[in-house]
């Protein structure tokens, strides 16, 4: 058999507590950009095509493994958690046969590139190969047997709290020193372990029950591997990535912060380059699962959440919040409107201040003003409502106009009604529509009417007691004043 490729599978490591995450939730659930920090690890996992992800879970492991919410991936309980060594250790039986490559993932490391992870494969199969520069050989089923493992490293400004890389002059890492095990020179050490190893499974077997946990946190570190394989006469080779972005450990919420933004500017980069342009994106957020169009112009402190989607020339001004929002083409959507669950269709215009929610649909050309409030009702096209008024449980048909103030009374103390207005009907300012309620076709209501019968098409509905006008009252009430105070 040749081993043009070696086979490999991915180890990733998410039973700790994450106690300075000071959490009620296991550490690697908590949110980065709506997903949880798991989701973008495992992410990166697949897209270097392992034959199977194992996840190692204990603390809070229903939630974890809700979260990681993968069906055909292997789930392996560590009842203590003794250190990541002693993780790895409980996932032998997945591999302790295995001729291949075992990738090891801590689980905080939201991002990591799955591109990173699939060039540490090629340069493991690649050191296994061949032997040192012998690269042209003509025989592919050499293996060489001295190579026993790639650790990703990098090199930070800070490397405080991460393990120091202690290597020789051909990249070979003799140790890795923990942060709290490390003398004052060893501290001086800036390569760092991501966090990120390969090991040839046969050689990594030989080692894990190997572990000894005589060191400053009395851990299992899964770091001393390295210098048992050396031990045994094999090699464990650093491969040094530049980009230490990638590599930040999310050890609490401050790491957690960093790491979001991070992220948020690749992403608001990416869509940058797809044609959005964002004025002052510094303070856009923006969710994994959001996809907007070019031409589309995003300005100062929006938020875009869950599976947002925004059409091509569509505006959105500052403030604004969508929230599983379809937002159609050349809408405008203005200053500090919220909208969830709900679609707006083309060329409408939202705002300022409009707040749409729970399954509404604004039809093409409409016009939701300041202060309007839409709750799972449908509008039509051209259909305007643009002051001050809620509009709930309606179906409101095309160039109907609501008049200012106006408000859809759905509920009677224990149920919901629904209003209908149809096509072109005129609904004067301040009208009360006491539901259940059908407005007819281009029917029309009086200002300040409270309505409880239907409107026939075509009618006028007016429901209001009749003006008195008292003449000179204002004289009258200032002698009647003079009189009480004597
Ligand atoms: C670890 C490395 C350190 C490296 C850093 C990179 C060790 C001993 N140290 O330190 O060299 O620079 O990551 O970020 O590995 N976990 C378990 N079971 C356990 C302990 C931990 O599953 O018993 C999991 C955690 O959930 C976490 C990952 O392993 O996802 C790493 O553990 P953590 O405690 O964060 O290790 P660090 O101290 O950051
Ligand atoms: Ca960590």
């Amino acid at each position: 058999m040749g081993h043009n490729h070696e086979r490999h599978i991915a180890i990733i490591l998410a039973a700790g507590k994450g106690t300075r995450f000071k959490s009620k939730k296991p550490k690697v659930v908590h949110n980065i950009l709506g997903k949880p920090m798991i989701h973008y690890v495992s992410l990166a996992a697949r897209w270097s095509n392992p034959e199977r992800i194992i996840y190692v879970v204990g603390h809070g492991k229903d939630h974890v493994i809700k979260a990681i919410n993968c069906l055909n991936c292997t789930y392996v309980e560590q009842k203590e958690q003794l250190g990541t060594g002693h993780a790895v250790a409980q996932t032998k039986p997945y591999w302790e046969n295995f001729d291949g490559i075992v990738m090891i993932l801590n689980g905080d490391l939201p991002l990591v590139e799955g591109e990173t992870l699939k060039n540490a494969v090629k340069y493991m199969e690649a050191l296994m190969r061949f032997e040192g520069a012998s690269v042209e050989s003509e025989n592919r089923d050499y293996r060489n047997e001295k190579i026993a493992g790639v650790v990703i490293t990098t090199k930070v400004p800070n490397p405080l709290g991460y393990g120091r890389i202690i290597k020789d002059k051909h990249h070979r890492i003799i140790e890795i020193v923990e942060e709290k095990d490390a003398d004052h020179q060893t501290q001086q050490i800036n390569e760092i372990n991501t966090g990120i190893y390969l090991f040839y499974a046969p050689y990594l077997k030989e080692v894990i029950d190997k572990l000894q946990n005589d060191n400053a946190q009395n851990e299992y570190y899964l770091t001393d591997v390295v210098k048992l394989l050396n031990q045994m006469g094999k090699e464990v080779y650093a491969l040094l990535v530049p980009d230490y972005t990638q590599f930040i450990g999310v050890n609490d919420r401050w790491d957690l912060a960093k790491a979001e933004n991070i992220l948020r500017m690749k992403y608001l980069q990416f869509w940058s380059y797809a044609g959005t342009t964002f004025h002052n994106p510094e303070t856009v957020y923006i969710e994994f699962d959001v996809e907007l169009s070019p031409d589309v112009e995003v300005f100062p402190g929006v938020s875009l959440k869950g599976r947002t989607t925004v059409g091509e020339d569509t505006i959105i001004e500052e403030g604004v919040v969508l929230k599983n929002a379809k937002i159609g083409k050349n809408c405008r959507i203005l200053k500090g409107s919220v909208i969830e669950n709900s679609t707006i269709q083309d060329n409408a215009v939202i705002g300022p201040y409009a707040r749409i929610r729970d399954n509404a649909v604004i039809g093409q050309e409409a016009q939701i003003g300041n202060f309007v409030e839409v709750k799972n009702s449908t509008i039509g096209e051209k259909t305007a409502a643009k002051h001050l008024s809620y509009i709930g449980d309606a179906e409101v048909g095309r160039e109907v106009n609501i008049g200012a103030g106006t408000i859809t009374c759905n509920y009677d103390g224990f149920q919901k009604h629904k209003t209908v207005i149809k096509d072109r009907a005129f609904i004067g300012s301040d009208t009360m529509l006491v539901a259940p309620i059908i407005v007819g076709e281009e029917a029309i209501t009086g200002s300040g009417s409270v309505i409880t019968k239907d409107v026939p098409d075509k009618a006028l509905a007016v429901e209001r007691s009749p003006m008195k006008i008292v003449e000179n009252y204002a004289e009258k009430r200032k002698k009647r004043k003079r009189k009480n105070d004597g």
